[in-house]
């Protein structure tokens, strides 16, 4: 089963012009974004080869960014968030450097790290398109211990920020036939929620 995630970054900058001693401030939650590819990926010693981490970027100056981690394609990259950013700001780097007619198709910067102009909704129809099963996680939604999923069933899991996901995608996926889960009677950090999705998904299949 492949686990995919998608996380909208409502703030987060579109530019290189990264500074790693201010990634909450000046570039816009970048901190939660490297928080989260480090909760998908990274095991003790290891990493997760099955999973991909799409993060939409929607901060200034040329909204939206989408970057792509494939597990089993990353070399290099650890777990703590400097780190991260500094494999972002490349991305951001290579996507400056791209031609504008290239823009819209995914280029890969690092190993196993992509770069596009794509929006948070049209990489979520397309995994749709493909037959995944997509879920929301909220709070409000069904339990998902009670949700039940074929261990060879690819899903994707859709998270927002601080922020949330908005009226206008909610409602997008709600159109789409999205299935609203939810992990915890509290509201979580994202990065949280991609934990506790491994650790449900880990017992169920990783026996
Ligand atoms: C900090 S929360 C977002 C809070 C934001 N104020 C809102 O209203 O959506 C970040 C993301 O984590 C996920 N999340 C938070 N708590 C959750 C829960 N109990 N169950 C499932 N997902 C949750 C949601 O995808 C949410 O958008």
């Amino acid at each position: 089963m492949l686990r995919e995630f998608i996380f909208k970054a409502n703030k987060t900058i579109t530019s290189s012009n990264i500074n790693l001693k201010d990634l909450p401030g000046s570039c816009g939650r970048l901190d939660l974004v490297c928080r989260c590819v480090s909760s998908a990926f990274f095991l003790s010693h290891d990493i997760r080869r099955d999973v991909i981490f799409y993060a939409v970027f929607y901060g200034e100056p040329n909204p939206p960014v989408a970057l792509k981690f494939v597990g089993n394609e990353l070399k290099k990259v650890s777990p703590d968030e400097r780190n991260i950013a500094i494999f972002i700001k490349k991305a951001l780097k290579k996507f400056e450097e791209t031609p504008e007619n290239k823009k819209t198709e995914w280029t890969e910067s690092t190993p196993g790290i992509y770069v596009a102009k794509k929006e948070f909704r049209d990489i979520i129809l397309e995994k749709k398109n493909e037959g995944k099963r997509i879920l929301y996680l909220h709070k409000e939604g069904k339990d998902f211990e009670n949700v039940k999923i074929n261990e060879n069933e690819d899903v994707m899991f859709v998270l927002g920020d601080h922020i949330g996901i908005g009226e206008e995608d909610e409602k997008f996926l709600e159109d789409i036939g999205a299935e609203k889960v939810s992990l915890s009677p509290l509201e979580l950090h994202a990065d949280h929620c991609i934990v506790i999705v491994h650790n449900i998904l880990d017992k169920r299949f990783k026996k």
